[in-house]
């Protein structure tokens, strides 16, 4: 018996499944993932991060070409930084760093850095997907040209009055991102330090569907199974978003090591760290974390100390070196077992929803 899981959610992005793909940036969705997800009745997301222009219209083209199902693309909207003041505890960690790999000292010089945001939002205005999603920020200007186009806008939020920010903006749906997911904090302002608005999946998602009912909610934020899908739809969320539950899967270009790490890590693995980007974002454990908790250094601003980390991660990823790379992932990794397909995942997620539904209700009976 197979079951027909539509919510509002689906009417309105037309799709059949109300289970999205997080975008996942740094080379992890590769198209084949974006379609497979889309393909079998969910919102595939392409991620337009860390990416050129040019290489995001051709992932754009490419998803095209596997599947006629609508998809989203997602930017991270942040505002840019100013110039900051470098501490010595922050030169002497990076430099300590660099030097494992043979990397020359850095320079001190501030990185120049181009905006792609705005280049690569032209990229998605021309070549028009479905769907435009972004975190860290409000859709704004780009929102508002999307909703123009005739494209569906979907903002994260992981707080209240970000998510009334996003329906003021007329988002078309809301990702309540709990503090369980993987990846960067969505959080608008995260300050300069601690690690951003870690609200749990579960009161997040409750409150803002209980609150925010003239859009959909979409549940983000440790949802390995169907199992947690059914909660979050019992919670009032009409759609999931996973990202972790798709980073080891085979169709994701996430690298071996990074595969391996995720396997074996378990639920406490996990932590909240500004080591990587300056922003935070929930990752396994790994050397470079320990040693900038140790350095006792001040994080630079997002993106810059991603910008500063950039050449340490490229180095230790071709030196297959888990311990210097961002091993991004949610609370939910100790449930991450094997390589499956993705369509296979979706199809198991489903299956298992449907067990647990008629689980609960077994549990109900007239009296
Ligand atoms: C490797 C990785 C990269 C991510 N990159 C992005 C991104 O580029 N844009 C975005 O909106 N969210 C990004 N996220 C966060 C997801 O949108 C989502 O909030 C999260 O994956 C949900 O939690 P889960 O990982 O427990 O499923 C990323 C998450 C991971 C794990």
């Amino acid at each position: 018996m197979s079951m027909q899981l539509q919510t509002r959610f689906c009417d309105i992005f037309g799709i059949e499944k109300p289970i999205v793909l997080a975008g996942m940036a740094g080379n992890i969705n590769s198209a084949a993932l974006v379609a497979a997800v889309s393909e079998a009745g969910g919102l595939g997301t392409i991620a337009g991060a860390y990416v050129t222009p040019q290489a995001l219209r051709e992932r754009i083209r490419e998803v095209r070409a596997l599947t006629n199902r609508p998809f989203a693309v997602n930017l991270l909207l942040f505002e840019q930084p100013e110039q900051q003041e470098v501490t010595p505890a922050f030169r002497q960690w990076l430099n300590q760093q660099r030097e494992r790999f043979n990397l020359a000292p850095w320079t001190g010089d501030w990185p120049t850095l181009q905006d792609e945001i705005t280049d690569c939002f032209t990229v998605i205005l021309e070549e028009k997907p479905a769907v435009f999603s972004c975190a860290m920020g409000l859709p704004g200007k780009y929102g508002e040209s999307a909703k123009a186009a005739g494209m569906k806008v979907v903002g994260m939020a992981t707080t209240q009055a970000e998510a009334e920010q996003l329906v003021a903006q007329r988002v078309d749906a809301i990702v309540a991102q709990g503090g369980e997911a993987g990846g960067h904090r969505s959080t608008f302002d995260a300050g300069e330090d601690g690690p951003g608005e870690c609200i749990g999946t579960l009161p997040l998602v409750a409150q803002l569907a209980s609150t925010i009912q003239r859009v959909p909610v979409i549940a983000a934020g440790g949802i390995m199974n169907g199992q947690s899908i059914v909660a979050a739809l019992a919670l009032g969320a009409e759609a999931v978003q996973l990202g972790t539950r798709f980073l080891g899967c085979a169709e994701s270009t996430a690298n071996k090591v990074y595969k391996e790490r995720l396997f074996n890590a378990k639920e406490t693995d996990t932590a909240v760290t500004r080591a990587f980007s300056g922003r935070p974002a929930r990752g396994v454990v790994n050397h470079f974390m320990k040693e900038f908790d140790k350095s006792r250094a001040r994080s630079l601003a997002y993106p810059i100390q991603n910008e500063l980390t950039k050449e340490i991660r490229q180095a230790a990823g071709k030196a297959l070196d888990a311990d210097y790379i961002s091993l991004w992932a949610g609370q939910g990794v100790g449930m991450l077992q094997k390589e499956e397909k993705a369509a296979d995942i979706m199809n198991a997620l489903l299956e298992e929803a449907q067990q647990s539904f008629s689980r609960l209700q077994s549990w109900v009976h007239e009296k």
